[in-house]
């Protein structure tokens, strides 16, 4: 299988990377002074064709503080469009994404009343057969967390303008399982949370994903660790070191070399980093092809190698894999039973949160088929409290 290169769908444009750069650099001095830009290139031919094809002419939010202009009413500042893009619609590039989310503020203050926000990222090809779910879970939590969908790019989720899902689609690209893509998808969703200044916590999760825990006791679990969580171990076998490749010598040693869930739990500090690495990137994108899988070895190997210590080298999410093959356990209606749930809230493990022992391991729970929505919309309030 050919990896989804992101030059396929992202063709060089230099003149357009040339005026977004300017722009951004703008953004941060002079906010009249970009509105008289935009208008300027407004009328120029190049600008009105680049939008119209895009059907983005009205909602140009690259240029923050130029839509914040342009298309918002009296309320909203340039500011407040810095801090938290008010649309997710964007004509960025993957590489000018990362590089604008890759930016961090020197002063230790902000500016404005910053409350710490978790970002959950659901990465799916098309539906969200849990949404109900997930949006029981967010009711009444406004302000303290925020949604990203990356599925198809012409997939459109089909959801009520009072679901936490509405209008919560970024900007995507097909994604081919096994490839480097999967990658480029999770950077692709941490760098749009990252956009919003106020998100500290960024969960990855599946449409087959439901949470386990309500919504303050996952909060204040991830706004309070520590710690990442994201599955990083080293296995000695043939689906472990076996990916490695000695060309990525010296960059990565075989020593260093990880392999873990993709489904991970991130800082900010260390979602920033994974969004600005190129250099240990390029190499898994050249070196580690099938059978070698990108998205279970690139963030446990670079977390592993650079950020060890802030990682709880485990992952928040419950999977099954008892059963053998090469995919875990799907479970469906006949399934869910309080019991089942109850097991994975509190199944008798033992880990560590902040070096102290719990038995609080998992906050959401994989996979689950859409049948089983309706049994755990039933026990929700009973067994999960939300
Ligand atoms: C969207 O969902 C609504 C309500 O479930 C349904 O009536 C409608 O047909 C759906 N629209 C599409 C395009 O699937
Ligand atoms: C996770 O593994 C790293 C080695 O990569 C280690 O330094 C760190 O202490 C581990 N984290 C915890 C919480 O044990
Ligand atoms: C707890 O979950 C793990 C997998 O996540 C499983 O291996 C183990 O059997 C479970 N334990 C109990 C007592 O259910």
């Amino acid at each position: 299988m050919k990896p989804v290169l992101e030059a396929d769908y992202f063709p060089p444009s230099p003149k357009k990377k040339e005026w977004s750069t300017g722009l951004v650099k703008a953004v941060s001095t002079l906010v009249i002074f970009m509105a008289g830009i935009v208008l300027g290139l407004s009328v120029s031919g190049h600008f009105t064709r680049y939008f119209t094809t895009r059907s983005e002419l009205f909602f140009p939010n690259t240029v923050y503080a130029a839509a914040a202009a342009a298309s918002c009413d009296r309320e909203c500042s340039a500011m407040e469009r810095f801090v938290a893009p008010a649309h997710l619609a964007h004509g960025m590039s993957d590489d000018e994404l990362f590089w604008r989310a890759s930016m961090v503020p020197r002063r230790e203050e902000y500016p404005f009343e910053r409350v710490p926000r978790v970002a959950f990222m659901f990465m799916t090809r098309g539906p969200l057969p849990f949404a109900p779910l997930w949006d029981r879970f967010f009711d009444g939590h406004d302000g303290l967390y925020s949604v990203y969908v990356h599925s198809l790019p012409d997939y459109k989720l089909n959801v009520s303008k009072s679901s936490a899902f509405y209008g919560r689609q970024i900007p995507s690209e097909e994604v081919r399982w096994g490839t480097v893509g999967l990658v480029d998808a999770e950077k692709r969703l941490l760098a749009n949370a990252l956009l919003d200044f106020s998100n500290e916590r960024f969960v990855l999760l599946s449409e087959s994903c439901i949470p386990v825990f309500n919504f303050p006791t996952v909060y204040k679990y991830l706004t309070d660790s520590a710690h990442s969580f994201v599955d990083s171990y080293d296995e000695d076998s043939w689906r472990g070191r076996g990916r490695y490749s000695s060309r990525m010598r010296p960059d990565i040693q075989l020593s260093q070399w990880r392999k873990g869930s993709e489904w991970f739990e991130l800082s900010r500090e260390l979602a920033v980093d994974i969004v600005a690495d190129s250099k240990y990137y390029s190499l898994f994108k050249k070196y580690c092809r099938p059978s070698c899988y990108p998205d279970e070895h690139y963030i446990p190997t670079y977390l592993n190698m650079f950020h060890g210590s802030s990682n709880a080298n485990r992952s928040v999410t419950w999977v099954d894999w008892s059963r053998g093959g090469p995919h875990p356990a799907t479970y469906g209606r006949a399934s869910i039973t309080e019991g089942f749930i109850q097991s994975i809230r509190n199944n008798g493990t033992a880990c560590t949160y902040n070096s102290k022992p719990t038995s609080v391991c998992f906050l959401f729970a994989r996979k689950f088929a859409p049948s089983a929505l309706e049994p755990l919309l039933g026990l929700s309030s009973k067994v999960m409290h939300f």
